[in-house]
């Protein structure tokens, strides 16, 4: 579908607000708790953008862009070109990451631009009468873009974490996730070493119960293992060689040398960016791919060579 951009605001220093409209004026599909909706920027890069209104909500959808440090081009486009007017391709409202409304009581831990999602799902909780705490963990008040309308909306409900830049200083998560009411359920959205500690935090908790989704659009640069070496890729089409840098993907070297190569996650975890290869043998890193598929396709985002291999792609 189209969507038109109806207003940007810059909420925090990194972070723009964009709200989107049918393009004809329409009604748009509904949505529910936590869905994104997958946008063909005007660069044909396709990113997952969490919803943060109330789904409730529909003549408007509105998303959260944090401009990341090093842009594969969704964010910089974000924030250096898209403006007010300007229609975009959407696909409907998809939810991977879904509100159990059963659930009598629920924590939600955001960690940074990982609020979105939690935002409509504290909407949501909100509407049907349950129990809620939502956690926004960020560097500092200036950084959590949309803490003041939570807490007008809210009140004691948003408890607020800053560590200045330093984790050790930040929410004690251990404490939030201490007590375990019966239905209750925790939703956590943010970086993977965020998400990580969580479950780590949680672990006394049912399985089934910490309910996660990784924030779109990181980068597609990799936290290198301690065995990580540089290794290469051969493109059969064009016989070139690159070599892939410790703590760099193939994604991001491709894309630095012009390449075009459809991403979304760039986490592993949404299949688009497999590429199939021809000879080497692959440091398989994603959660997408089982066994069959990974002696022919690799996901360039976040696939490594085993030490001492190269990898020929069919690019
Ligand atoms: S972009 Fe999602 S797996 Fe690579």
């Amino acid at each position: 579908m189209d969507l038109k951009v109806s207003q940007i605001d810059q909420v925090a220093p990194r972070i723009r607000q964009i709200e989107l409209v049918a393009a004809d004026g329409g009604a748009l599909p509904a949505f529910t708790a936590g869905a994104h909706i997958d946008l063909t920027l005007g660069n044909e890069e396709t990113r997952s953008y969490s919803l943060l209104n109330d789904p409730a909500e529909t003549h408007r959808y509105v998303l959260g862009v944090l401009r990341e440090t090093e842009s594969l081009g969704g964010s910089a486009y974000v924030h250096d070109v898209l403006k007010a007017g300007d229609v975009l391709k959407s696909s409907s409202p998809i939810n991977q990451f879904p509100l159990y409304e059963a659930g009598d009581y629920n924590i939600l831990i955001a960690g940074g631009i990982g609020v979105t999602p939690l935002v409509s799902m504290a909407h949501r909780l909100k509407a049907l009468g349950k129990e809620y705490t939502l956690h926004y963990c960020a560097r500092s008040r200036e950084d959590a873009a949309v803490l003041d309308e939570l807490e007008k909306i809210h009140g004691p409900r948003i408890k607020a974490h800053f560590d200045g830049g330093d984790p050790s200083r930040g929410a004690d998560l251990k404490a939030i996730l201490e007590k375990r009411p019966p239905a209750g359920h925790v939703y956590v959205c943010g970086p993977l070493g965020f998400i990580k500690a969580v479950n780590a935090a949680g672990a006394h908790w049912p399985r089934g119960t910490i309910h996660y989704e990784l924030f779109k659009g990181s980068p597609a640069d990799l936290t290198p293992d301690n065995n990580d070496e540089p290794f290469d890729v051969v493109l059969k089409k064009s016989g070139k060689t690159y070599t892939i840098p410790v703590g760099k993907s193939i994604l991001a070297v491709l894309k630095a040398e012009g390449y075009k190569i459809k991403t979304l996650c760039t986490a592993g975890t949404c299949g688009t960016c497999r590429v199939t290869y021809l000879s080497g043998i692959v440091d398989h890193r994603d959660d997408v791919l089982d066994d069959d598929e990974k002696g022919e396709v690799l996901q360039v985002c976040v696939s490594r060579a085993m030490p001492g291999e190269t990898l020929v792609l069919d690019l």
